[in-house]
């Protein structure tokens, strides 16, 4: 029998290198900004020091292949040359496919040196192909802030704003060292200042710290804002490197409109949350519930019910990677039941109760809740995924009436070792009449992929 040659792990594997090519082609054409930018970095006498920071940073970029960062290290002549004449230009054109200055000016941006503060807002170059890779290695999802070209994330219903924090303090350091930024956007419903949504409200102490003047953090927190209604979130980037929804609020996302209908939803919430109706409290319109004999008061919308597809919807197209945390059991069947292929798993107007989601969801049900906390699954290995799920959000920025993510991770557990975490996620622990909530982490596949979809009949 024939032996595959061995390969030297000094070697460039070609498929690595025509994928960093790309990427370099694609960051560069999605930021004609930083490109122009760029052009101040290699005019003297910027260029030494443009060397000497390019150099740090792709030494220090370990999502790199090992052989492809060593080339360009040495390319680069270890950030040791005055100017581009003196690198070797044949070999920084076989790594990048352009020619020197082009191929210094490119990697400045996908190393994240060329963006200046009032130019187009930076467009994460990284392909879904190499996402999926990154996470499929990589136990903490949001390390993805360090290894892409563009630090960027977008937290949806972002409560108190603790992930936010933790999230700041995790990479803002890793990432100032490399002097390149840190945007972190983050959006709640809850209107500041209003008594209803108590301890969900951040902190001014919080709020202040993540505000001032940081070099290299870009923060901004939209309050009064509906994640479905972004006009006045005017600063909002169109893609950011991750968009995440730390534990997403139930019964919002609990129940899928498209799927049930709204008197059986009505019925169900009246049911299990108890009598509602708005009333009017020291000035604020508000949710009256009346729960197991006490008067419970909510922000008006709370029992507004979204469903999964508009926030998976809204997910994927605003996040490169989407990350999901601390999803209770209600919102993850729910959930899961829309990102299967096999249909029956979201049948119309059937309230999922636990006998039935048992039933519904036959082994794929015994495979997920079996699952230890801690452990993870790759849901493609336990049941194949849907691949034309449909955009229901009605704005005109995205063409394709369908999508789909072309891998997914489901995990048991809310705390993970070294993940930041949410203040939510961290309660968990003392609800013990909740089930361990789920993680999953979800990549969407690129529009141009979507063109393989069969057409739906
Ligand atoms: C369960 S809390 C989670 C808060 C925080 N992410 C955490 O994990 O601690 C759900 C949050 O989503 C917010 N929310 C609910 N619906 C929203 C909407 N349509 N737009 C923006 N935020 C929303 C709520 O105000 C609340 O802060």
């Amino acid at each position: 029998m024939g032996r595959e040659p061995q390969r030297n792990p000094k070697d460039l594997d070609p498929t690595h290198l025509s994928e960093f090519r790309e990427r370099l082609t694609r960051c560069r054409e999605a930021n004609p900004d930083a490109w122009d930018a760029s052009r101040n970095l290699v005019g003297q006498p910027q260029v030494q020091l443009t060397l000497k920071r390019l150099t740090a940073a792709i030494q220090d970029s370990p999502s790199l292949p090992f052989a492809l960062r060593n080339q360009l290290v040495g390319v680069l002549r270890e950030g040791t040359a005055n100017r581009i004449q003196e690198l070797p230009g044949e070999g920084l054109r076989q790594l990048t496919g352009l020619p020197p200055t082009k191929a210094v000016r490119a990697l400045c941006i996908l190393f994240g040196l060329a963006r200046q503060e009032g130019s187009a807002e930076p467009v994460p170059a990284i392909s879904a192909a190499q996402i999926e890779r990154f996470v499929r290695t990589c136990p903490n999802p949001f390390d993805l802030l360090r290894e892409a070209d563009v630090a960027s994330l977008l937290d949806l219903g972002a409560g108190d704003l603790s992930f936010a924090s933790e999230l700041v303090d995790q990479y803002l350091p890793i990432l100032q060292e490399r002097q390149q930024d840190l945007i972190v956007h983050c959006i709640d419903r809850l209107k500041p200042g209003s008594k209803l949504g108590g301890p969900l409200h951040p902190g001014h102490a919080k709020l202040k710290s993540l505000r001032q003047p940081t070099p290299g953090l870009r923060f901004q927190f939209w309050g009064d804002q509906d994640m479905f209604d972004l006009g006045k979130a005017t600063n909002l980037l169109p893609h950011y490197t991750i968009a995440t929804c730390q534990a997403p609020a139930t019964p919002t996302f609990a129940l899928e409109p498209s799927r049930v209908s709204p008197p059986i939803i009505e019925e169900h919430l009246r049911k299990t949350k108890g009598v509602f109706r708005t009333v009017r409290v020291e000035g604020e319109e508000a949710l009256e519930v009346l729960h197991g004999g006490r008067t419970l008061l909510f922000p008006p919308w709370k029992f507004e019910i979204r469903g999964p597809l508009a926030l998976l919807d809204l997910l994927s197209r605003h996040g490169k990677l989407c990350v999901l945390s601390a999803v209770d059991a209600e919102v993850f069947w729910e959930l899961l039941s829309q990102l299967v292929a096999d249909s029956r798993m979201r049948p119309t107007d059937v309230i999922f109760s636990p006998a039935i989601i048992a039933e519904l969801f036959g082994p794929l049900y015994v495979s997920l809740s079996t699952l230890p906390v801690g452990e993870s699954v790759v849901l493609s290995n336990l049941t194949d995924l849907r691949h034309d799920l449909p955009r229901v959000l009605t704005t005109p920025d995205v063409q394709e009436r369908h999508y789909r993510f072309r891998h997914i991770e489901v995990r048991r557990g809310a705390v993970f070792e070294g993940v930041p975490c949410s203040r939510t996620a961290r309660l968990f622990k003392d609800m013990t009449e909740e089930p361990p909530p789920w993680f999953l982490v979800l990549v969407p596949a690129e529009p141009t992929e979507l063109q393989a979809i069969p057409p739906k009949n």
